[in-house]
């Protein structure tokens, strides 16, 4: 279905992506609404309007999808349950703006595979795309027993609701096993072996309701903390074979989830020249904000002109850009970056700085 400009775009979510999503749908004159349970949201400061409200509150969600043309999410960690309500085909099911049934891209399938590491790794294996090797761990006898099949370092990871780090353990030798296990505190969890990697890349890809996809560029990431610091656009030394590779694999990805926007894939590179995938993200992704300046229809206008059933903006790199998080209080003093004409700053809007919150971040076009 396509939506006409002056029509609505939900957002679930208003963090930063919902916030640049948000920007983007204002240049291609379509307004937003965003929801979320927090006041005063990075999202919701430029958006058209919000809907403050937790996210398993079904009048809410009926109210804000009577209000919506489609509905997007701008983060893998809101309920299912909540896009389940919203789309689920059964006798009384919200209606959206045009009295008709309201369509959530990308559908839920892509946000039940990318919010379950388990199920997304074992998805990827499934479709012949390769990960680290990884199993299942519930009880703290099923980590004893997984651990010498993987070997040392490896690492503990939630299954669900991880972020930035959070939620993870290194295991580097036999007397991390229990440490690991308890900060977990029961949750379910897969073990997952460390690739030892001579860089991580990520690519994006955009995919249309008509299937069309286009490929972003890949670029190479760096991580300070399990978070990431900054993203090189487009990645140096990628070779012909190393490009076509990992668009397969997103082509691979996207297809199978018959994927409609925008879709992250994080990868690893290995010593010998393997990529693997590290995790998918079912939406906009931090290493893709370069191509606001960088490329020729940044991610967010893809995301958008995907789901309302736009042909998609083309992709190519415009110039070369290095994206730098803010992270933190990396944000107060930020005269060095502003005395330079090269560099644009991007300010989410957060009042409270905490340590490894993401607070903005720069893209410098060299
Ligand atoms: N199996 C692994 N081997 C090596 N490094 C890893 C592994 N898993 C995670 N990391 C490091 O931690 C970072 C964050 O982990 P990730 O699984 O992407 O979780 P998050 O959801 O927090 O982004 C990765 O980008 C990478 O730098
Ligand atoms: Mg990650």
């Amino acid at each position: 279905m396509r939506v006409a400009p002056g029509g609505t775009i939900g957002i679930l979510g208003g963090g930063q992506l919902g916030r640049m999503l948000a920007q983007a749908a204002a240049d291609l004159q379509f307004r937003t609404l965003i929801f979320c349970p927090e006041e005063n949201s990075p999202a919701s400061q430029v958006a058209d309007d919000t809907i403050i409200a937790a996210y398993k509150d079904e009048a809410a969600l009926r109210n804000f999808a009577g209000r919506c043309d489609v509905i997007t999410y701008e983060f893998e960690n809101i309920p299912l349950q909540t896009v389940n309500f919203l789309t689920a085909d059964r006798p009384g099911r919200p209606q959206g703006a045009n009295g008709r049934e309201v369509s959530v891209q990308p559908a839920a399938e892509a946000l039940r595979t990318g919010q379950n590491r388990l199920t997304e790794k074992t998805f990827l294996n499934g479709i012949g795309v390769p990960t680290a090797p990884f199993a299942a761990i519930q009880l703290l006898d099923d980590l004893i027993a997984e651990v010498p099949l993987l070997g040392f370092p490896c690492v503990l990871k939630t299954q669900r609701g991880g972020y930035d780090g959070k939620g993870q353990a290194m295991i580097r030798s036999a007397d991390d096993i229990g440490t690991a296990h308890r900060d977990l505190m029961g949750q379910p969890a897969i073990v997952e072996g460390f690739i030892e990697f001579t860089r991580e890349l990520s690519i994006i890809c955009a995919r249309g309701t008509n299937g069309a996809i286009a490929f972003f560029p890949l670029v190479e990431n760096e991580h300070r903390h399990h978070i990431l610091h900054k993203t090189t656009a487009p990645a140096p030394n990628v070779s012909e074979a190393l490009a076509r590779r990992a668009e397969d694999m997103a082509r691979r990805i996207a297809e199978g989830l018959d994927y409609v926007g925008i879709l992250a894939v994080e990868l690893f590179e290995t010593v010998d020249g393997a990529l693997l995938v590290n995790e998918i993200a079912p939406r906009v992704h931090n290493s893709g904000h370069w191509s606001i300046e960088g490329a020729k229809t940044s991610q967010f206008e893809n995301h958008i002109r995907a789901i309302c059933g736009l042909p998609l903006g083309p992709v190519d790199p415009v110039r070369p850009s290095v994206m730098t998080n803010l992270i933190g209080d990396d944000v107060d003093d930020l005269s060095a970056w502003q005395n330079r004409d090269d560099a644009v700053i991007h300010l989410y809007g957060k009042d409270e700085v905490r340590a490894g919150r993401k607070m903005g971040h720069v893209t410098e076009v060299v």
